[in-house]
């Protein structure tokens, strides 16, 4: 039986509950102050049991890249049960209703970066994607030739930054289609960053947070490219940078161009800060898929919490038309986990095949579900 109700916090009647809850977790015990209570773009949640708030979490609406497609998702932030009421049931409650809100709101996808990533992955999500950490000792960065000319931008010059974040994020899948306040948040939330663009139209760009201290390890808050002479142009600046460092650390996709051509000894890459991704509509998902050829395939998706994803899914294709339709003989199953991963491309339905994680004859389907590496530059 269920322990909690659920509501938006447009319904909680224990507000200050509500805050306190949330007090008790990311605010150091302190109030939340009135300024941070409020935020465009952000649905919070709550848990409710005999009329007092005892859990809380945030939804941020975020306009996601998969390939060309934009889709809706939900960026899960500040889960919190109350203390004394933690390791009774009350988050795994809260996470399993989320998915099916989710869908009934209008999002197709839902990420969050977990605290421990198998308390997410029983409500659906999966990591998706491998955010390498590339750590580069100064005398290690590699040189480059004829460089694109680097001009030095401020956080208001952001629509400059545009088509080379565009360009970036429309060949990977998980890259937030940022607004301005979204912009702010990553180029000036706490102070203002600095950014170096190279070229102009800008190719590729960094983001850095300036720090005085000489022979540091520092890391570079963000970097995008459009192009390989706007990503050289920028490992070249960075080369400059770290001329009083000891070295430089920033982070890449799977695809790296600096692990394909610029290893070298000393020089650590490691996966760090992984995303979870969920899809919430399987139906919104597979209607704008743009398979190449002809093919007719069914397979399963099992959704322990959103009964209108579990179900068989048969998918015809034709000369760019494409039919979705429920039923036909299953000819493989996939977790709602898998139908995530392979949906957004990394690990692709070609990894889970290889590795046996799927079975059957799903390369049927290969078409359908393109490999492309996940990636999100935002952190909520
Ligand atoms: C993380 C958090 C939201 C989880 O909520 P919760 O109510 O404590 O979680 P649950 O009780 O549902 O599940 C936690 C554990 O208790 C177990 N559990 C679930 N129901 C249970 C029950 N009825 N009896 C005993 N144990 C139970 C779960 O299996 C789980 O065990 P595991 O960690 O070994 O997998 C909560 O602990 C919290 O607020 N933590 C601090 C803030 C935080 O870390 N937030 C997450 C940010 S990503």
């Amino acid at each position: 039986m269920s322990i909690v109700s659920m509501k938006p916090f447009s319904e909680v009647s224990d507000v200050e509950g509500f805050w306190d809850v949330r007090a008790l977790t990311y605010n150091n015990g302190n109030p939340v102050p009135e300024e941070r209570r409020v935020s465009s773009g952000r649905h919070m949640y709550a848990a409710e049991a005999e009329g007092k708030v005892i859990g809380c979490m945030s939804v941020f609406e975020m306009p996601t890249a998969v390939g060309a497609r934009t889709l809706l998702c939900g960026g899960v932030a500040g889960v919190a049960v109350a203390p004394h009421r933690r390791r009774g049931g009350v988050g795994s409650e809260m996470l399993a209703w989320l998915p099916g809100e989710l869908r009934a709101a209008g999002y197709a996808l839902s990420s969050l970066y977990a605290f421990r990533e198998p308390f997410y992955r029983r409500a659906g999500y999966e990591v998706c994607g491998k955010r390498l950490k590339v750590t580069c000792p100064t005398d290690r960065f590699p040189r480059v030739e004829r460089p694109l000319t680097i001009h030095r931008l401020a956080p208001a010059d952001f629509p400059s930054l545009g088509q080379a974040y565009e360009g970036f994020a429309r060949t990977r899948s998980g890259m937030v289609l940022r607004s301005e306040e979204g912009w702010m948040r990553v180029l000036a939330e706490n102070r203002e960053l600095t950014v170096y663009a190279a070229g102009d139209p800008v190719e590729a760009y960094v983001v850095v947070s300036h720090n005085v201290a000489f022979w540091s390890t520092d890391h570079i808050s963000e970097i995008i490219w459009s192009t390989k002479r706007g990503y050289d142009s920028v490992i070249d600046f960075l080369r400059q940078l770290a001329i009083n460092k000891t070295a430089l650390s920033w982070f890449e996709p799977s695809d790296s161009p600096f692990y394909a051509s610029s290893m070298d000894q000393g020089i650590q890459i490691a996966v760090e800060r992984p995303i979870m991704f969920r899809v919430v509509n399987v139906q919104t998902c597979l209607e704008g898929l743009e398979p190449v050829g002809t093919g007719d395939v069914s397979f399963s998706v099992r959704d322990a919490q959103v009964p209108e994803n579990d179900r068989i899914w048969r998918v015809s294709w034709s000369e760019g038309n494409l039919e979705v339709r429920e039923g036909g003989l299953p000819e493989f199953d996939l977790t709602i986990q898998q139908f995530t991963q392979v949906f957004l491309g990394e690990p692709s339905l070609a990894d889970l095949l290889r590795n046996g994680g799927v079975d059957g004859s799903a390369a049927a389907i290969l078409p359908l579900f393109p490999a492309r590496p996940v990636i999100c530059a935002d952190f909520f």
